[in-house]
């Protein structure tokens, strides 16, 4: 059994790294055009907001993409469910992710994007579990660095639940 068990972002401070990201973003592609890139579905909610804080001509799609197998794969490659609609050569590049706990879905979906040879390509995501990488990734951008403690909201569920709670989470077996 599992229960949603404490906050441990509210609404009001998600918004508030939400807002510092942006600018962070809006000031480091200045005069720039940029691409996010949501990762669904657990960042369509965070982008969605994110997007709306930059205030510089800023493109968005999404891709979706499966890891092989868990336990069984060694390889860290993804699948790609549904791939972007754009071409990305010569783009700025900024994907957006919910989560990064092994690294491996992103490092993976990295080595595939570079190939098609975008301008640039930086990473961002809301939160970070650094304890468990087990890929050597560098993110440009981190909301929160957190605890190995299973989160859900926000966009981010636990089979397919809670995506829509406002704030972040902790679901806890009992
Ligand atoms: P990685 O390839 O191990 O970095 O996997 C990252 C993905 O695992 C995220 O995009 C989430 O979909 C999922 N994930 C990792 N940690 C959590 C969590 O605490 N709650 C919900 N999903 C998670
Ligand atoms: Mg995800």
């Amino acid at each position: 059994m599992y229960k949603l068990n404490g906050v441990m972002y509210s609404a009001e401070e998600i918004k508030s790294k939400v807002v510092e990201l942006a600018k962070q973003i809006e000031k480091d592609y200045e005069g720039q055009e940029l691409l996010v890139v949501g990762i669904l579905k657990g960042a369509s909610v965070f982008c969605a907001d994110l997007i709306r804080e930059i205030n510089l001509d800023v493109n968005m799609d999404f891709m979706s993409v499966s890891s092989y197998g868990t336990s069984t794969s060694s390889s860290g490659t993804v699948k790609i469910i549904k791939d972007l609609d754009v071409d990305i050569e010569n783009k700025n590049v900024l994907i957006v992710e919910d989560i990064i706990d092994s690294g491996l879905t992103l490092s993976s979906l990295v080595e595939t994007l570079k190939t098609r040879r975008p301008k640039s390509l930086k990473l961002c995501t809301l939160l970070d579990k650094p304890q468990r990488r087990t890929s050597n990734i560098t993110v440009d951008y981190v909301g929160f660095v957190i605890e190995d403690k299973f989160i859900v909201g926000y966009g981010i569920d636990y089979a397919e639940k809670y995506r829509n709670l406002p704030y972040i989470g902790i679901v806890e077996d009992i």
